[in-house]
């Protein structure tokens, strides 16, 4: 009985405003997927947090319009995952941020994405990341851990 309500006390059971509800998981920062930079002038070197939140936003859009993987975005909700972005990458900046969406590997089950829909994907974050005027080599810190996660994402 103890378990089972310390259980669902870290389990996602309400759903913030504007998103749809999702099936329950677990939180934990363990599903971000990366641990997070440990060198300060990497969160400094995106701009911070407001930074962060302008090449999620950027990066959304971009995904959305973009013909060549709009259909896989299309139909998914939109406010939770530009949420989840602005969290996932907070953290693994360096911005002691929580992340508190799901895993790589459930979140993208059953989508079909295959290689050049990734490569799609980096090539729109690596726009957004220049139009906030990142510098390379911390754009390079992001990209270096996202780098392993595509095994989780594209579908073999
Ligand atoms: C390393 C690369 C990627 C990262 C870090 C990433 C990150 C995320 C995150 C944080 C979420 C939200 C999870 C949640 O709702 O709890 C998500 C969902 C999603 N991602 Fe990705 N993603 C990546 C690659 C891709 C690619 C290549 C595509 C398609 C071209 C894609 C399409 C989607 C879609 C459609 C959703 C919404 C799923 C749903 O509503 O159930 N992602 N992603």
């Amino acid at each position: 009985m103890f378990v089972a309500a310390a259980l669902l006390a870290v389990q996602a059971v309400s759903t913030p405003l504007g998103e749809e509800p999702t099936d329950p998981y677990t939180i934990s920062n363990v599903n971000a997927g990366a641990k997070p930079s440990g060198d300060p002038r990497v969160f400094a070197a995106w701009n911070g947090k407001v930074g962060i939140d302008r090449v999620v936003d950027r990066f959304v859009d971009r995904n959305f319009a973009d013909p060549r993987i709009s259909d896989i975005f299309k139909n998914h909700d939109q406010v939770r995952l530009r949420r989840a972005l602005k969290e996932q990458f907070c953290f693994i900046l360096g911005g002691e941020c929580d992340y508190t969406g799901r895993n790589m590997r459930n979140s993208h089950k059953d989508l079909g994405i295959q290689n050049a829909d990734m490569n799609a994907l980096v090539e729109n974050l690596q726009t957004a990341m220049g139009e906030e005027k990142v510098p390379f080599w911390a754009q390079n810190k992001l990209l270096a851990k996202l780098a392993p996660m595509r095994r989780d994402v594209v579908e073999r």
